[in-house]
């Protein structure tokens, strides 16, 4: 059963619990204040992640191109002509079920063409879903094109679903939600307005949307011209804290030390979503340090894709991190990425793939 959007009213933002940024040892010695109290936002029994889609591009190199041709990484997204035959999208759902056995129903992100989010969305049956009010709410992680310009997609379907979304969006990105946007140049568009519930959040305000269900914002610049992440926690009794992420612009370590910093009685669990590491498969040296640090965190599970990049997602595998191996679901979508191509495993969890994080 899902619930009502009422019960975003009753779940007031997290705040007066929580200090941002801060952290203990040496650090109060410099005279920094320890947080009074961390944060609790209850648990929840098991989180299921299906990918709806985590090819936001087919190919790394025609996307590198597309952004190096026209300026670079700091012209805005709504100013490159991306090449289209390229580009699809990321989503994923994410099904929660409370200690109780009611779920929520949780969409991550809108894809980029209105094409591959409509496919991906029938794919998976989130298309019914969404028409049936089958989600509880809409999780912008950030502005960048290939998770938020799919928007018309979900509001076709649903035009007043809640959507939370960081409160940094330019004017483009509001106008897109008001359904008063059309660019020719970055091919993106919405005549459709949201008129639904709107959260705006804060780098200050952990929202709690559901029991053990966490939406925490960092406030910084992306590329492209995008500024603000969010990404979910989740709390899952008796296995602990899940990090789920888009693009992780703020990093996979820092992800999981605010976790470690602020939530009271963290344990942790997994992890899933991009990382943006090897983004368009470049490998640099440094990306051992972020597998060495994400290994002293001790998860167990890491189920990463997107922009995490298949060659740093192989070379943590193979460096023992517990990477989640994909299926050859994807084999099933209509259009096949060269991300991976000829792997004889997946180290990404890819296109249609089902994960369940329970204890
Ligand atoms: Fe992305
Ligand atoms: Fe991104």
């Amino acid at each position: 059963m899902s619930t009502n959007r009422r019960d975003f009213i009753k779940n007031s933002l997290v705040t007066g619990l929580f200090t941002a940024g801060v952290g203990f040892g040496p650090l109060i010695k410099k005279g920094y204040a320890a947080p009074a109290k961390k944060i609790e936002f209850g648990t929840c029994k098991s989180v299921k992640v299906t990918c709806i889609s985590e090819t936001a591009w087919f190919d790394p190199a025609i996307m590198l191109h597309d952004i190096q041709s026209t300026g670079g990484a700091m012209v805005s997204s709504y100013a490159h002509p991306w090449t289209q035959s390229n580009i699809g999208g990321y989503a994923a759902l994410i099904e929660v079920e409370q200690l109780d056995g009611t779920m929520h129903n949780i969409l991550m992100d809108a894809c980029w063409t209105q094409d591959w989010a409509d496919y991906s969305f029938h794919k998976v049956g989130v298309d019914k879903m969404l028409e049936d009010k089958k989600i509880d709410i809409l999780v912008i992680t950030h502005e960048h094109h290939d998770h938020y310009w799919g928007l018309k997609s979900v509001l076709k379907r649903y035009e007043n679903i809640p959507i939370i979304f960081p409160n940094t969006f330019y004017p483009e990105g509001k106008a897109l939600m008001d359904g008063k946007y059309k660019n020719d140049i970055a091919m993106v568009e919405n005549d459709i307005p949201a008129t639904g519930e709107r959260i705006e959040l804060g780098p200050d305000q952990p929202y709690k949307l559901f029991d053990g269900v966490l939406v925490k914002m960092y406030d910084l610049p992306i590329m492209n011209r995008v500024r603000g992440e969010q990404n979910l926690y989740f709390n899952i009794k008796d296995k602990g804290i899940l990090c789920v992420s888009g693009c992780c612009h703020m990093g996979i370590l820092n992800m999981l030390k605010w976790a470690q910093r602020n939530i009271e009685g963290f344990k942790p669990y997994a992890a899933y979503g991009g990382l943006h590491i090897a983004a368009f498969e470049n490998w640099d040296p440094k990306f051992v340090d972020i597998i060495r640090g994400v290994k002293r965190m001790g998860l167990e599970k890491l189920a990463c894709n997107h922009c995490a990049g298949w060659v740093w997602a192989q070379k943590a595998h193979d460096m023992g991190l517990p990477i989640v191996l994909g299926s050859d679901k994807y084999k099933e979508y209509k259009r096949l990425p060269v991300t991976g191509e000829g792997a004889k495993e997946n180290v990404f969890m890819r296109n249609g793939d089902v994960h369940l994080f329970s204890a």
